[in-house]
């Protein structure tokens, strides 16, 4: 990330920050309305020992707050994401209360009540006379400017805006308002404390309705301004091929209304061209359809509705990155992460190309005067990274992988920005070496990206091919001169731990976990996953094969006792410390991978295969043990690379890896048959 070091002064990475003070032990969420409980229950999801004080001024929103969130613990315990004793705690310690007095320890206060400015203000004061005057208070308003609602504050240094989106407990995203009177310690608190609680935070200066909210908001008053030209369902169809919900569906799951002609009256101030469609007043609920459904319209329809909805889109993305709202990064990844859309508006225009883009641009000009157009030529909006954060400690850089969404999952476009940030910074010599490691909380990488797999099993070819070329960034690593060590803040499963193990060194969380899951996909790790352990830790044969045999997971710790792992930290700072000192004294050390034939001890397969309690297929297994034992005949690593490819392309033509990828794709257990 390169464009705004004004948003984002300490670090481009939440966690690299070091914060002023520890995680908050009481906390309280103010409004016990809609997204207030569910702000409450991601932060006791978070933080279990914390004790949680909800506040409301009546009984009954309290009543059903705590209904609610027993009802989401006890789902989570359903669908195996939590244990039952897990979801006890959570539930414990929660302080459902009309008393405002209760609050008076908490160290952190969002606000989370109507949208209305003068009641905001008046739970600020109350808040403020009783907590201490280090108590971190934040308001989750979608719309109202950060200096208008801390207007009277007597310590408004430690107040901002962090804005959630539904639902909060799983929407990743929270906008974090800087505005020019909260204090540099507690905006870089709040940023580190998001990320470390689990959240994908993102910067955002203190304008009316922030990033994403500007987008959302437009999006929406616009195709209510298109219902002269087509109905609710054929703009929602349209808008469809862009966004999983067409906007009059998401506004009536929402009942959002009135939210919008809010919001847009607020944006009125910076020209009347934001007027809220009329028609918002008077309709209560679209007539609409569930999202896929068929909808007939003309050609002309359809491209004039698509054309005006594409324009405020990319008239609201320019807007905000022309003022510096929020970055080219964020726009693009918050509204995939937070509105649903399918690709970023800046990825949208990069298919549309500039041409194609200039000419809605232009049409909208006509069609709706005011709205802000680009600033720049339409390319300039290109010139960002999508999925790597830079950050830079003693000459090394720290390239963070950030697609939280998919758990750092690598697609295409990560595996190119990689490559070509890791060959820029190795031709500046002020780069001493790398460390690489994944977004959050939640995962270093959870391997190739699944969803594009379908499209070339059964094609032995294609398939090999696909090897080959994720492997391009792994060739490129194993003849580096400069360093790159892993930082394994997370699971770093399949390719993921491909792409660490190519790297010359790894540092590991301690409940970081290193797995090969491939097989229970009816695949095999081809992108060197099946050769390189082998080759540069031979001592550690009988792990890999039962690795990439049966899919069993290896502890740090146990990574640690053959070689594999060269460090374990005990903490997020010390793993990054740790790393940066081993590439600095790896610089001109590295160890190259060695080619010489690999003695293999002989592969037992389990009979009947299995990965713990899920039978694996015997074809997918045989090919991926004869996969392994050819590999370490070779005589050279580039063979050896090769016989991985080769057994890729084998194994994605059987009925395994057609099960194993659908399963997944379809949120089921495999059924492998042979
Ligand atoms: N490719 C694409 N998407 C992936 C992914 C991958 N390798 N791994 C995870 N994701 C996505 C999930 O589909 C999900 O997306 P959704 O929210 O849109 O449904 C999101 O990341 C979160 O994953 P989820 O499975 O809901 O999280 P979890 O905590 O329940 O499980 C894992 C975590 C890692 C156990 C599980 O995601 C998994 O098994 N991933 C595949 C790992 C793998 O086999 N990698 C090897 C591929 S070569």
């Amino acid at each position: 990330m390169h464009s705004d070091t004004r948003l984002y002064p300490t670090a481009f990475n939440p966690l690299l920050i070091t914060p002023s003070r520890p995680l908050p032990k009481k906390i309280a969420v103010v409004g016990a309305g809609t997204i207030g409980p569910d702000i409450g229950y991601y932060l006791k999801s978070a933080l279990p020992e914390s004790t949680l004080y909800l506040v409301d001024v009546v009984e009954a929103p309290l009543k059903a707050a705590e209904k609610r969130l027993f009802g989401y613990a006890q789902k989570a315990v359903e669908k195996k994401k939590m244990t039952p004793e897990q979801a006890r705690a959570v539930c414990a310690n929660i302080v459902y209360t009309l008393d405002y007095n209760q609050i008076k320890d908490c160290e952190l206060i969002i606000e989370a009540a109507t949208e209305a400015v003068s009641l905001k203000q008046r739970i600020f004061a109350a808040i403020e006379e009783r907590v201490k005057e280090t108590a971190i208070i934040t308001s989750n308003t979608s719309s109202i400017p950060a200096d208008r609602l801390f207007l009277h504050m007597k310590h408004p240094e430690r107040a901002t805006v962090t804005h959630f989106f539904a639902p909060a407990w799983r929407s990743l995203p929270v906008e974090v308002i800087r505005w020019e009177r909260v204090s540099p310690e507690v905006l870089d608190y709040l940023f580190w404390f998001f990320a470390k609680t689990g959240k994908s935070p993102i910067l955002t200066a203190d304008a009316i309705c922030f990033v994403l909210d500007r987008i959302f908001d437009n999006w929406c008053n616009e195709a209510a301004y298109l219902l002269n030209t087509a109905s609710a369902g054929q703009i929602d169809r349209v808008a469809e091929e862009f966004v999983f919900a067409g906007p009059f569906f998401v506004l009536n799951m929402a009942n959002g209304n009135p939210i919008i002609i809010e919001t847009n009256t607020l944006q009125m101030e910076e020209g009347t061209h934001y007027l809220p469609a009329p028609i918002l007043t008077s309709v209560d609920h679209w007539k609409t359809h569930r999202p896929g459904t068929e909808v007939r319209m003309s050609e002309t329809v359809l491209q004039q509705v698509r054309d005006r909805l594409l324009g405020i889109l990319f008239s609201q993305s320019f807007d905000i990155i022309d003022r510096r709202i929020g970055t080219m990064e964020d726009v693009n990844f918050g509204c995939q992460v937070a509105l649903g859309f399918r690709k970023g508006p800046l990825d949208i225009m990069k298919d549309l190309g500039e041409e194609t883009v200039t000419r809605i641009m232009e049409r909208f000009r006509t069609e709706r005067p005011g709205f802000p157009q680009p600033k720049k030529p339409v390319s300039a909006y290109q010139d960002f990274r999508r999925y790597i954060l830079i950050d830079e400690q003693d000459g090394v850089q720290i390239l963070t992988l950030r697609r939280p969404q998919a758990l750092n999952a690598l697609n295409d476009e990560i595996l190119d920005e990689l490559l070509s940030v890791l060959r820029m910074g190795s031709e500046n010599p002020s780069v001493e070496g790398f460390i690489l490691t994944g977004y959050g909380t939640g995962a270093f990488s959870a391997g190739a990206d699944i969803g594009k797999f379908p499209q070339m099993l059964g094609d032995k070819t294609a398939s090999m091919q696909y090897a080959k070329d994720c492997a391009k960034i792994q060739r490129f690593l194993d003849g580096m001169e400069k360093p790159v060590v892993a930082a394994l803040n997370g699971p770093a499963l399949g390719g993921g731990l491909e792409l660490a193990i190519r790297c010359h060194a790894i540092v590991a969380l301690k409940n970081a976990r290193l797995q090969f899951p491939e097989i229970t996909l009816g695949i095999l790790p081809g992108i060197g996953g099946c050769v390189v352990p082998y080759r540069k830790w031979p001592q550690g044969a009988a792990v890999f094969n039962d690795m990439i045999l049966s899919g069993r997971a290896l502890l740090a710790s146990d990574a640690a006792g053959i070689g594999v792992v060269d460090h374990i930290a005990d903490t997020y700072p010390e793993m990054i410390k740790t790393a940066v000192q081993m590439a600095r004294t790896l610089k001109g050390a590295i160890r190259r991978i060695p080619d010489a034939p690999v003695d293999m001890p002989e592969i037992r397969i389990p009979e009947p295969p299995a990965a713990g309690k899920l039978p694996l297929s015997n074809e997918a297994v045989a090919i991926a043990a004869k996969t392994i034992r050819e590999g370490a005949a070779c005589s050279s690593l580039a063979q050896a690379l090769e016989k991985g490819y080769e057994g890729f392309g084998e194994i994605a033509c059987t009925q395994a890896a057609k099960e194993g990828i659908s399963a997944f794709l379809e949120k089921r257990k495999p059924s492998f048959q042979q």
